[in-house]
């Protein structure tokens, strides 16, 4: 009996996306009240100067992370429990913004480099830096939300990747390894290390489930500074040489892709996507190397620290519930 002829040779990457994301119409410039502190570069919309913050902090400082991580988790919370399918990526972005100003802080994407929006809302095949528009959630839809908030003059930066209603199994593994993938990062977090460490982990975890690994966008040091020192790879890079120290602050956001992990922008100048439409997940902390563990800063004390000195490592934060259900874990 003649085979079954394949349609294409097996191994062979899957046909290009039918259904790709478009971009909406993007709504007016929200308001941030003149009474909430904003980062140095809100008005003119770049940092004045490079960066000279010390990549390591002090306890006072700490403390202040430890305040911005916990609000831009509750941030992160209130805009999870909005996604469904029909609910446009603005609405998303206004959720964040209000939030963000409750919480008596400063959404800080807004302006930054120019950034229109309070959210990064990044669907499907977008990579990162998604911004909110007029278009809907669809039912199977994958939608990252990267909340960052600047508060108690230091910045808190996390991201989860959310399902739309039902998901096909491909898109549910890709957002199940990444998550993965962060806390493997986490876990590969040792003071004396170098930063590449953290890449190493991340990367054989995503290859050894087929994925592949961003490389154009890293994790960076954060504190009153939104992006300094030091850059953190999400693969094996022999570059990302920093010796992890106590006291560091940093963000790991790794980004897993279905397919090719080369990016391409569109024209709005932010978004990215792969080159090849395939999906893409991501999800975000920032932490602080302890001199005998590390600290998970964008979480609520009632949440599971796994990598503290003592605490058992395997069990992890929980995703955020949306409003159609938990969507990994
Ligand atoms: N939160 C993003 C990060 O993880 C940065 C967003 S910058 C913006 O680093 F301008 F795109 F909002
Ligand atoms: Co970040
Ligand atoms: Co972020």
């Amino acid at each position: 009996m003649a085979r079954k002829k394949r349609r294409r040779p097996a191994g062979r990457r899957a046909p290009a996306n039918p259904n790709p994301v478009t971009p909406g119409l993007i709504g007016p410039t929200r308001r941030v009240p003149p009474e909430i502190e904003a980062p140095e570069y809100a008005v003119r919309g770049y940092p004045a100067n490079p960066p000279t913050e010390n990549p390591v902090k002090d306890p006072e400082t700490l403390e202040r992370m430890r305040l911005a991580g916990q609000a831009a988790r509750r941030v992160l919370r209130a805009v999870a429990a909005e996604v469904a399918p029909g609910v446009t990526t603005d609405h998303l972005d206004e959720v964040a913004h209000v939030t963000s100003i409750e919480e008596g802080g400063y959404p800080s994407p807004l302006n930054y480099h120019g950034y229109p929006k309070s959210l990064c809302t990044s669907v499907n095949e977008v990579i990162c830096h998604g911004i909110p528009d007029s278009r809907p959630l669809r039912e199977g839809d994958i939608v990252n939300c990267d909340v960052t908030l600047f508060i108690h003059g230091v910045h808190g930066d996390l991201s989860e990747t959310f399902l739309v209603g039902e998901v096909d199994p491909v898109s549910r593994k890709l957002v199940e390894v990444t998550r993965e993938c962060l806390y493997l990062g986490i876990d590969a977090v040792r003071p004396g290390e170098p930063v590449r460490r953290i890449g190493q982990a991340i990367q054989a975890h995503a290859e050894a489930n087929g994925f592949g690994v961003v490389r154009e966008f890293v994790g960076h040091g954060i504190g009153s500074t939104f992006h300094m020192a030091p850059n953190v790879p999400h693969f094996d890079d022999p570059r990302a040489t920093m010796i992890l120290e106590p006291g560091m602050t940093f963000t790991i956001e790794p980004m897993i892709t279905v397919g090719n992990w080369r990016s391409q922008l569109w024209d709005d100048g932010w978004t990215a996507t792969t080159v090849d439409l395939s999906r893409t997940a991501q999800f975000e902390h920032t932490l602080a190397v302890l001199p005998d563990g590390v600290e998970i800063l964008t979480l609520t004390p009632e949440e599971p620290q796994p990598f503290l000195a003592g605490h058992d490592r395997s069990v992890w934060p929980s995703t955020l519930p949306t409003r159609t259900g938990v969507s990994v874990a």
